[in-house]
């Protein structure tokens, strides 16, 4: 077993480690980057450095990755206006097809020579401690690794993320909510490798949950802090596989071939459920802001036909250009009356209420009693929605909680697929349909 896993980690340490042409590139692009940005600085009326950080400082960026982030240290003491508006300047001056994004303040985002730049200003703190915005601590990050990351363990922290890569929880992004690079490397520095790592940290990680790992550079901080449950779940379940069967497919999977719309009008035949599904065009928003509105989206839908007597049996969300939110029914539709308790009769005053408020009820009408179950009033009325279609067709879906942006892309108009409708899904989302319909842990 012990041969087997070290000639599978050799294999990929060599698929995944940058070579001397591709180390050059990188240099002379990360070189003029800094150049230009340095000119940039000069127009300014305030000092600043230019710092290369992230994996491509630290020599442990995976081969074929083109992504370089360069982070600008202004003076602690200016304003948070003009440290973004020197930042947006600095970087669009070196990424004139760049654009803004978003984290804590906005900075400027482009390629360069095909590689993907980040141009980040922060403040030069004096300690991560003393951090004025988030991105403040990266430089420290860097630091840090200098002088405890050698070639031999670039190698291991590369096989590291290449496997969190494959089995699917790699980076911090808010889609994933998984191991971030930092993350990644801390944990292989404290195991001392990829081995000890898959080894030892299987059986720690099952000691702790969430997952807690403390920022060295500043102890405030936990670098796992959007590591979600089920992300540590998927690393301990493939640790196991991989140190019971190595194999390098776990390092580099591949997608599921997507399922066509007759398989999926079958599966869901198969299976007896009424598939649901809410289709709309994707709000025009990045990621990070898009798949946690998605999620809280789906909880608020699911939980709403659960609570109508929809039971959800499992749900999904997806989107490229149009977004969807997909439940499996277990029940899709539910008689035309619905049971509603009352209280107890010894409890007067609410007793003689509801007594009153459904006295006047008249079967015809679809109201059964008042009558009494056990020492209850109980009344039988007409249920809201008899259908789960009927529901998500209908205004009341708009009472549920929604990501703001997926609310307001709703207002402008939806699709509702029911039960063999779904299969127009398999169009745009036949790999994920495909994964939705072979789940594996
Ligand atoms: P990146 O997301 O580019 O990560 O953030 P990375 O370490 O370079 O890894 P890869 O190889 O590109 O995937 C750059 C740096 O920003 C800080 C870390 O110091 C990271 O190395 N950072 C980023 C965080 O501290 N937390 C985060 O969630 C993201
Ligand atoms: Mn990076």
């Amino acid at each position: 077993m012990s041969d087997e896993f070290d000639a599978v980690v050799e294999r990929v340490r060599k698929r995944v480690e940058p070579d001397d042409d591709e180390r050059e590139r990188l240099d002379a692009v990360a070189d003029e980057l800094r150049e230009r940005a340095s000119a940039a600085i000069d127009d300014l009326p305030v000092d600043a450095d230019v710092v290369l950080v992230g994996s491509t400082a630290r020599d442990t960026w995976l081969a074929g990755d083109r992504d370089i982030d360069l982070f600008v240290p202004f003076p602690p003491d200016i304003d948070r206006e003009d440290l973004e508006s020197y930042g947006l300047d600095v970087g669009h001056a070196v990424l004139p097809a760049g654009h803004e994004e978003y984290a804590e303040h906005p900075y400027v985002k482009g390629t360069y020579n095909g590689f993907d730049v980040d141009l980040v200003p922060c403040y030069a703190v004096a300690d991560a401690t003393a951090i004025q915005s988030a991105v403040d601590r990266t430089p420290f990050h860097t630091e840090y690794f200098r002088s405890r990351i050698d070639p031999a363990l670039a190698g291991e922290v590369r096989v590291a993320k290449q496997f969190l890569t494959g089995i699917g929880v790699y980076g911090s992004d808010l889609r994933t909510r998984g191991f971030s690079g930092y993350l990644t490397e801390l944990l292989v520095c404290q195991y001392g490798g990829f081995r000890a790592f898959v080894e030892d940290g299987e059986a720690d990680l099952a000691f702790t949950d969430p997952l807690v790992v403390i920022d060295p550079t500043d102890p405030e901080r936990n670098v796992a802090a959007v590591c979600s449950a089920e992300a540590v779940a998927h690393l301990q379940h493939d640790a196991r596989d991989l140190l019971a069967d190595p194999r390098e497919g776990l390092f580099f999977p591949t997608e599921p071939d997507p399922v066509g719309a007759e398989a999926v009008c079958e599966a869901f035949e198969r299976r007896g459920t009424t598939p649901v599904a809410v289709r709309f065009d994707a709000p025009d928003i990045v990621d990070d802001q898009l798949y946690p509105q998605l999620d809280r989206s789906l909880e608020g839908v699911t939980s709403e036909l659960d609570r109508r007597g929809f039971d959800v049996l499992r749900a999904a969300t997806w989107a490229d250009e149009s977004g969807v939110l997909f439940a499996e029914l277990e029940v899709a539709e539910r008689p035309a009356i619905e049971r509603h308790e009352g209280p107890p009769v010894h409890v007067r005053e609410h007793a003689e209420g509801f007594y009153e408020a459904y006295a006047d009820g008249d079967p015809e009408d679809g109201t059964y009693g008042p009558f009494l179950d056990g020492n209850r009033y109980v009344v039988e009325r007409p249920r809201e929605f008899e259908t789960a279609v009927g529901f998500l067709e209908s205004d009341a879906l708009f009472d549920v909680a929604l990501g703001a942006h997926v609310e307001s892309a709703l207002e402008s108009g939806y699709d509702v697929l029911a039960g063999e409708k779904v299969s127009e899904l398999a169009e745009a989302f036949g790999v994920e349909l495909a994964s939705y319909l072979d789940p594996r842990p």
